[in-house]
């Protein structure tokens, strides 16, 4: 079964007029367009997945960039806006777990703010299973609210029960999955961002 977001669910149509642009910052955009120019360099007939899609921007996005995408996201509202705003793009109900994408056709796969909603242990068998279905060369890119702490935190999100990583705690996870960092962002926290952010990417080697 899909994991359940009813948070997301009652607050979709909120969520798009709250951030009718995915990108919040610069920093956030390059790094989505750095993950698109890996996996185009690299596998450029390869469809990518955006996990935890929502609204659908950053798949959006990723088609503007030439690349063929798939959001797939468990909130059935979430997805409904995502369908009017975007109607060119392919969209499914799935959530991080991904069992109806085929990973081995797959160059590339962005999770940005998403896997925060997935418990820590769960995030880390969701990564070896991944690592374990993607094909060599395969790229990854993670964002989530960060921690300057060690470890992994669960914070008070608006939405639903979510953690934030300190990049050592994302990067130690990616890297025991399998995958080989290729770099990360961290920006600190600022008058919209209560935490900072990490933006991490990596590949399937
Ligand atoms: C903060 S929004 C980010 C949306 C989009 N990725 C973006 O960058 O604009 C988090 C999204 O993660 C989705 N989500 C929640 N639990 C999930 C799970 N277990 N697997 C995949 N996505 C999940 C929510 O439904 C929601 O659409």
């Amino acid at each position: 079964m899909t994991a359940d977001q009813p948070g997301y669910d009652a607050l979709a149509d909120l969520y798009d007029r709250t951030f009718p642009d995915p990108f919040q910052t610069a920093l956030e955009r390059r790094a989505v367009d750095a993950f698109a120019d890996m996996v185009l360099e690299s596998r450029p007939d390869a469809g990518v997945v955006d996990v935890g899609c929502g609204t659908g921007g950053v798949s959006a996005h990723l088609a503007g960039r030439g690349l063929s995408v798939c959001g797939v996201d468990p909130s059935a509202g979430m997805l409904a806006v995502a369908r009017r705003r975007h109607p060119q793009l392919t969209l499914r109900t799935d959530d991080a777990r991904l069992v109806t994408v085929d990973l081995s056709r797959v160059g590339g796969v962005v999770a940005r703010h998403s896997l925060i909603h997935v418990p820590p242990d769960e995030v880390r068998e969701i990564l070896v299973d991944w690592s374990a279905r993607l094909s060599a060369g395969a790229v990854v890119l993670i964002s989530t609210q960060a921690a300057d702490e060690p470890g992994v935190h669960e914070f008070d999100h608006a939405v639903a029960k979510a953690w934030r990583w300190h990049p050592d705690a994302l990067a130690d996870a990616v890297v025991a999955a399998g995958f080989a960092e290729i770099w990360r962002t961290v920006s600190r926290a600022d008058a919209d961002h209560r935490f900072p952010d990490v933006h991490l990417a990596a590949r399937r080697p």
